[in-house]
């Protein structure tokens, strides 16, 4: 499913407003961007899924071949295939379009602290690289690059994960797990390196882009069966984020998410997926037989030992 989101018109003093598409993947319920520059055609994907079924453990492209449908249709360039944080709900198809288009790929620089931690859990061989090599570009907060004639800037965002980024394209933000859509609130902070205090810190700093920026979320759950929804604003999320309406103090926010995520169960696919998205979409070498196996390690996240 792709909906797209034409441009602002009067973005005031900003240079260029992005085109941006949106795929919604209803497996994992996450919002995939295509965010391009009209004036050179250029583009980045952001955040693209591999398809993958734990049941069967089988692997398909439907979602990485429709923004590559979607591309060619438009006859886009694409420039990079960026993710936003190593995901812990799907697979990334980063691996997979990367090979496709021959495009950069890009993370953020915190990703090797991410790596560090997984490497362990999964026990890893040396061999694993935790240098964030397997990326073609880290992104530190700040940075800059271009997507064409558009002007692209990252901000740090940790909370979700130590490593989480924002990609803030011209008059588009490229939020993921932070803000979910105003009645949905928040992202989780309770996976391995998250923090809520980040968290809070970090939606501050988003909340702090002009007030028209266009917020572009990583996922949408439907909250009351509506419609699957992904874009706001910052004035929007300012005034209706059900969660800072109800927590508008960092104290009451961290104690507010904490009592949350103790509630919540472990995604369903975050021991098969950060395996891969430690490595950057990069599925694990076959063994002797030709075969390639996810590792499941048992007690990881419950701090059980059984010895
Ligand atoms: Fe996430």
């Amino acid at each position: 499913m792709s909906i797209e989101a034409p441009p602002h018109s009067g973005a005031g003093t900003r240079t260029a407003a992005p085109h941006v598409a949106a795929f919604f993947e209803r497996r994992t319920f996450s919002i995939q961007y295509v965010v391009s520059d009209p004036g050179t055609g250029e583009c980045a994907v952001i955040d693209p899924v591999l398809d993958y079924d734990e049941k069967s453990g089988s692997i398909a492209t439907h979602s990485a071949d429709e923004i590559l449908q979607y591309i060619s249709e438009k006859n886009l360039t694409p420039a990079w295939i960026l993710d936003t944080h190593p995901h812990a709900d799907h697979l990334s198809a980063m691996d997979y379009l990367r090979r496709k288009t021959g495009a950069r790929t890009g993370i953020g620089e915190k990703v090797v602290g991410v790596q560090k931690l997984w490497k362990d859990i999964y026990n890893l061989p040396d061999s694993f690289p935790t240098d964030g090599s397997q990326w073609d570009r880290l992104f530190a907060d700040g940075e800059r690059f271009r997507i064409g004639g558009l002007d692209a800037t990252v901000l740090f965002s940790p909370g979700h994960t130590l490593a989480s980024i924002t990609y803030v394209v011209g008059d588009a933000a490229f939020v993921h797990d932070t803000l979910l859509m105003p009645d949905y609130g928040t992202a989780r902070c309770d996976f391995p390196g998250g923090d809520a205090s980040q968290l809070w810190h970090t939606m501050q700093r988003i909340l702090a882009l002009p007030d028209d920026t266009r917020l572009f979320m990583g996922h949408d759950y439907m909250p009351g069966g509506r419609a699957p929804a992904w874009e706001s604003t910052v004035a929007e999320q300012r005034a209706r984020n059900v969660h800072l309406v109800q927590a508008p103090s960092e104290e009451r926010f961290v104690e507010f998410r904490k009592a949350r995520d103790a509630t919540l169960p472990m995604p369903k696919l975050i021991l098969h997926a950060l395996q891969v998205n430690i490595a950057a979409g990069r599925l694990p070498e076959p063994e002797g037989n030709g075969r390639r196996y996810l590792k499941i390690p048992l007690d990881a996240l419950s701090g059980v030992r059984w010895d």
